[in-house]
């Protein structure tokens, strides 16, 4: 079974609905995981070492954070960019990374019919997330399309729910080998059709 480190950004978790939902669902979930940013690193200073060797024993890495400003929230980015050393993420002898999976999960106020060019945020939510997708190929990894929790402020119980329950599925997909073929095309982990059955 491959091993998913899920980690886990939220700056106002205690305020959350539907990341707490997420997270509670996946949370002790065999092979998984989780690693709450804010909690473990309060002061920003994280300790590169430690999250080095977390990302070595793990074959697949989740971003799984709420869109802020169309992108992460700040401890993610100082994550990105403190851990991901030149020479050991990328670079001249920098394959520590190689061929492991990464993804984003995402939660969006913003509805999925306002991220195309047509709607009021006029990108998609898969080119505002280029900056990570592109992070991820540098150092070798596969990027698999996001999954995405969208439109939270009007989510319905029973739609966060579903989600919730598509989250758990998709980790054990995951675990269990998802491969290239199974997103072909598609735009969110969401949309594969072993998550459309419950
Ligand atoms: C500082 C801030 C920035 C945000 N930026 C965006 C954004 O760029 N796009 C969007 O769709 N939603 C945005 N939102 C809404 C959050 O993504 C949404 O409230 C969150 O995903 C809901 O999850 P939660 O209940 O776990 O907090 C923003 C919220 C905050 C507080």
């Amino acid at each position: 079974m491959k091993k998913i480190l899920v980690l886990f950004s939220h700056p106002k978790f205690e305020k959350s609905r539907t990341n707490t939902a997420l997270v509670n669902h996946i949370k002790g979930m065999e092979g998984v995981t989780f690693h709450d940013l804010y909690e473990r690193y309060p002061n920003f200073h994280i300790d590169v070492e430690a999250e080095k060797e977390l990302l070595e024993a793990h074959d697949i890495i989740i971003w799984h954070h709420p869109f802020y400003w169309y992108s992460c929230p700040p401890l993610m980015k100082q994550w990105i960019d403190l851990v991901l050393e030149f020479g050991w993420a990328y670079g001249p002898n920098g394959n520590a990374l190689q061929s492991k999976t990464c993804l984003n999960v995402i939660t969006t106020g913003g509805a999925r019919e306002v991220y195309c060019s047509e709607g009021t945020n006029s990108f998609t939510v898969n080119q505002f997330l280029r900056p990570f997708e592109q992070t991820a190929n540098l150092c070798g990894m596969q990027y698999l399309p996001p999954f995405a929790v969208m439109g939270t402020h009007k989510l319905t119980d029973e739609q966060l729910a579903t989600y919730v329950m598509q989250y758990g599925k998709l980790i054990h997909l995951l675990q269990q080998n998802l491969t290239l073929n199974d997103f072909k095309g598609c735009f969110f982990l969401n949309d594969i059709p072993q998550l459309q059955t419950p």
